[in-house]
């Protein structure tokens, strides 16, 4: 009898010994995924702010060519724009001479018969910069 019982002893003793390993040798990670808050999902990268085109910089690419870095043109080949009717008309108007070239002076004298391109790929931001560049630079207000 004695004996008996301690065997069952031992096989209980056993049995535990069997589940303590195995309860230390039970992966974590399900509990802790449990207990770790859940996983955010990154944000979506922000549309990148593109910086206001730069007037200057688009006339000096675009426009200096002909009308020289100056706005003074080139005598008796393209005409200056410098202190013209247009730059002094203002903003709005040059941005028309921009987008339209020479099919928006035709109201006036040409006297040197060149034309002005139209510069219809100009984003309206673009045109926008360029039209207050050329004002400001080679308009009236040039001279305060
Ligand atoms: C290929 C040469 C050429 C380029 C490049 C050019 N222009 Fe002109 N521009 C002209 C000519 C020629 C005229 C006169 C056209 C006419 O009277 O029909 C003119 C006229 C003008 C006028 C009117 C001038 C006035 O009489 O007051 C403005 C303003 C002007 N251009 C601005 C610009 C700007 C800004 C750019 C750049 C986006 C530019 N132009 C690029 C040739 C050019």
């Amino acid at each position: 009898m004695s004996t008996g019982r301690g065997w069952s002893y031992a096989v209980m003793a056993l049995g535990l010994g069997i589940m303590g390993v195995g309860w230390l040798l039970q992966p974590r990670s399900s509990t802790d995924e449990a207990e770790s808050p859940a996983v955010v999902a990154a944000p979506e990268p922000a549309e990148p702010i593109a910086p206001p085109p730069d007037g200057e910089a688009l006339y000096a690419a675009n426009c200096a060519s002909c009308h020289m870095a100056d706005g003074g043109g080139v005598p008796n080949f393209q005409p200056g724009i410098l202190d013209g009717p247009i730059v002094a008309a203002g903003v709005e108007r040059v941005a028309e001479v921009i987008r339209a070239g020479s099919a928006v002076l035709r109201d006036r004298d040409n006297p040197m018969g060149w034309e002005m391109p139209p510069f219809g790929f100009f984003t309206d931001a673009e045109v926008q910069a360029l039209a207050t560049y050329v004002h400001e630079a080679f308009g009236p207000k040039a001279e305060e």
